[in-house]
Protein backbone atom coordinates (compact mmCIF):
# COMPACT_ATOMS: atom_id res chain seq x y z
CA UNK A 1 0.00 0.00 0.00
CA UNK A 2 3.08 1.99 0.32
CA UNK A 3 2.36 3.15 3.88
CA UNK A 4 6.31 2.23 4.76
CA UNK A 5 7.58 3.53 1.96
CA UNK A 6 5.71 7.13 2.47
CA UNK A 7 6.95 6.92 6.52
CA UNK A 8 10.62 5.86 5.15
CA UNK A 9 10.77 8.96 2.21
CA UNK A 10 9.36 11.97 5.32
CA UNK A 11 12.11 10.55 7.48
CA UNK A 12 15.08 11.05 5.60
CA UNK A 13 17.12 13.39 4.26
CA UNK A 14 16.48 15.13 0.59
CA UNK A 15 19.44 13.46 -0.80
CA UNK A 16 18.08 9.78 -0.05
CA UNK A 17 16.94 7.57 -2.61
CA UNK A 18 14.13 4.59 -2.02
CA UNK A 19 13.61 1.81 -3.87
CA UNK A 20 10.16 -0.49 -3.11
CA UNK A 21 9.77 -3.71 -4.79
CA UNK A 22 6.19 -5.30 -5.50
CA UNK A 23 5.02 -7.69 -7.90
CA UNK A 24 2.67 -6.72 -11.15
CA UNK A 25 -0.29 -8.65 -12.25
CA UNK A 26 2.17 -10.63 -14.60
CA UNK A 27 4.50 -11.74 -11.01
CA UNK A 28 1.55 -12.83 -9.17
CA UNK A 29 -0.12 -14.67 -11.48
CA UNK A 30 3.04 -16.46 -12.00
CA UNK A 31 4.31 -17.18 -8.37
CA UNK A 32 3.60 -19.77 -5.97
CA UNK A 33 2.65 -17.68 -3.12
CA UNK A 34 0.93 -18.94 0.44
CA UNK A 35 -2.78 -17.78 0.28
CA UNK A 36 -2.43 -15.83 2.86
CA UNK A 37 0.29 -13.88 0.91
CA UNK A 38 -1.66 -14.00 -2.59
CA UNK A 39 -4.43 -12.09 -0.57
CA UNK A 40 -2.35 -9.64 0.52
CA UNK A 41 -0.90 -9.16 -3.32
CA UNK A 42 -4.35 -8.68 -4.44
CA UNK A 43 -4.83 -5.58 -1.97
CA UNK A 44 -1.36 -4.63 -3.39
CA UNK A 45 -2.73 -4.21 -7.14
CA UNK A 46 -6.10 -3.52 -6.46
CA UNK A 47 -4.28 -0.23 -4.73
CA UNK A 48 -1.45 -0.13 -7.02
CA UNK A 49 -2.47 3.22 -8.95
CA UNK A 50 -2.72 4.81 -5.78
CA UNK A 51 -0.19 3.40 -3.41
CA UNK A 52 0.30 6.25 0.12
CA UNK A 53 3.11 7.87 -1.57
CA UNK A 54 1.88 8.84 -4.87
CA UNK A 55 1.22 12.92 -5.35
CA UNK A 56 2.50 13.48 -1.95
CA UNK A 57 5.66 15.61 -1.70
CA UNK A 58 7.86 13.00 -0.56
CA UNK A 59 7.09 10.89 -4.10
CA UNK A 60 10.04 12.14 -5.75
CA UNK A 61 12.56 10.20 -3.47
CA UNK A 62 10.88 7.26 -4.29
CA UNK A 63 11.66 4.88 -7.44
CA UNK A 64 9.09 2.13 -7.88
CA UNK A 65 10.56 -1.44 -8.56
CA UNK A 66 8.39 -4.26 -10.15
CA UNK A 67 9.38 -8.05 -9.98
CA UNK A 68 9.33 -11.44 -8.12
CA UNK A 69 11.85 -10.73 -5.39
CA UNK A 70 12.87 -14.52 -5.76
CA UNK A 71 13.95 -13.94 -9.23
CA UNK A 72 14.54 -10.14 -9.50
CA UNK A 73 18.10 -8.86 -10.26
CA UNK A 74 19.66 -6.88 -7.78
CA UNK A 75 22.84 -6.60 -9.11
CA UNK A 76 22.53 -2.60 -10.04
CA UNK A 77 22.56 -1.98 -6.53
CA UNK A 78 24.96 -4.67 -5.16
CA UNK A 79 27.07 -2.89 -2.17
CA UNK A 80 24.87 0.55 -2.12
CA UNK A 81 22.30 0.13 0.13
CA UNK A 82 22.12 1.79 3.81
CA UNK A 83 18.97 0.51 4.77
CA UNK A 84 16.96 -2.80 3.77
CA UNK A 85 13.18 -3.39 4.72
CA UNK A 86 11.77 -6.61 4.22
CA UNK A 87 7.96 -7.20 4.19
CA UNK A 88 7.24 -9.38 1.21
CA UNK A 89 6.45 -12.82 0.60
CA UNK A 90 6.42 -14.65 4.47
CA UNK A 91 7.18 -17.84 3.74
CA UNK A 92 10.65 -19.34 4.52
CA UNK A 93 12.14 -19.48 1.19
CA UNK A 94 10.96 -15.98 -0.01
CA UNK A 95 12.75 -14.51 3.49
CA UNK A 96 15.67 -16.39 3.24
CA UNK A 97 15.85 -14.90 -0.21
CA UNK A 98 15.24 -11.83 0.18
CA UNK A 99 17.53 -11.94 3.35
CA UNK A 100 20.31 -12.93 1.16
CA UNK A 101 19.58 -10.47 -1.54
CA UNK A 102 19.64 -8.02 1.97
CA UNK A 103 22.96 -9.01 2.38
CA UNK A 104 24.49 -8.21 -1.07
CA UNK A 105 22.78 -4.70 -0.95
CA UNK A 106 24.28 -3.86 1.78
CA UNK A 107 27.33 -0.85 1.50
CA UNK A 108 30.58 -2.91 2.67
CA UNK A 109 32.59 0.80 3.85
CA UNK A 110 30.16 1.61 6.37
CA UNK A 111 27.42 0.36 8.58
CA UNK A 112 24.15 -0.22 7.74
CA UNK A 113 21.34 -2.26 8.41
CA UNK A 114 18.55 -4.75 7.44
CA UNK A 115 15.34 -4.73 9.30
CA UNK A 116 13.14 -7.80 9.32
CA UNK A 117 9.13 -6.92 9.22
CA UNK A 118 6.57 -10.09 10.87
CA UNK A 119 9.49 -11.55 12.81
CA UNK A 120 8.25 -14.97 14.30
CA UNK A 121 5.38 -15.20 11.43
CA UNK A 122 4.26 -18.44 11.94
CA UNK A 123 3.48 -18.48 7.55
C1 LIG B 1 2.57 -7.05 4.07
S1 LIG B 1 2.57 -6.34 2.46
C2 LIG B 1 3.72 -5.01 2.62
C3 LIG B 1 3.11 -3.80 3.23
C4 LIG B 1 4.03 -2.60 3.21
N1 LIG B 1 5.11 -2.75 4.19
C5 LIG B 1 3.25 -1.35 3.47
O1 LIG B 1 3.44 -0.68 4.50
O2 LIG B 1 2.41 -0.99 2.62
C6 LIG B 1 3.53 -7.53 1.56
C7 LIG B 1 3.75 -7.14 0.11
O3 LIG B 1 4.79 -7.98 -0.40
C8 LIG B 1 4.47 -8.29 -1.74
N2 LIG B 1 5.19 -9.52 -2.10
C9 LIG B 1 4.96 -10.77 -1.64
N3 LIG B 1 5.83 -11.64 -2.19
C10 LIG B 1 6.63 -10.91 -3.00
C11 LIG B 1 7.70 -11.23 -3.87
N4 LIG B 1 8.15 -12.49 -4.00
N5 LIG B 1 8.29 -10.26 -4.59
C12 LIG B 1 7.85 -8.96 -4.49
N6 LIG B 1 6.83 -8.59 -3.66
C13 LIG B 1 6.23 -9.55 -2.94
C14 LIG B 1 2.96 -8.43 -1.76
O4 LIG B 1 2.44 -8.26 -3.08
C15 LIG B 1 2.53 -7.34 -0.77
O5 LIG B 1 2.22 -6.14 -1.43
Amino acid sequence: MGTTTLNLAMNVGDGTEILTLDMDENDAAAADQHPADSELTRTHLSAQKALDFHETRYASKIKTLTGDSTKFDFSPWKGSVDLVFIDGGHDFATVKSDTENAFRLMRPDRLSCVMWHDYRNPL
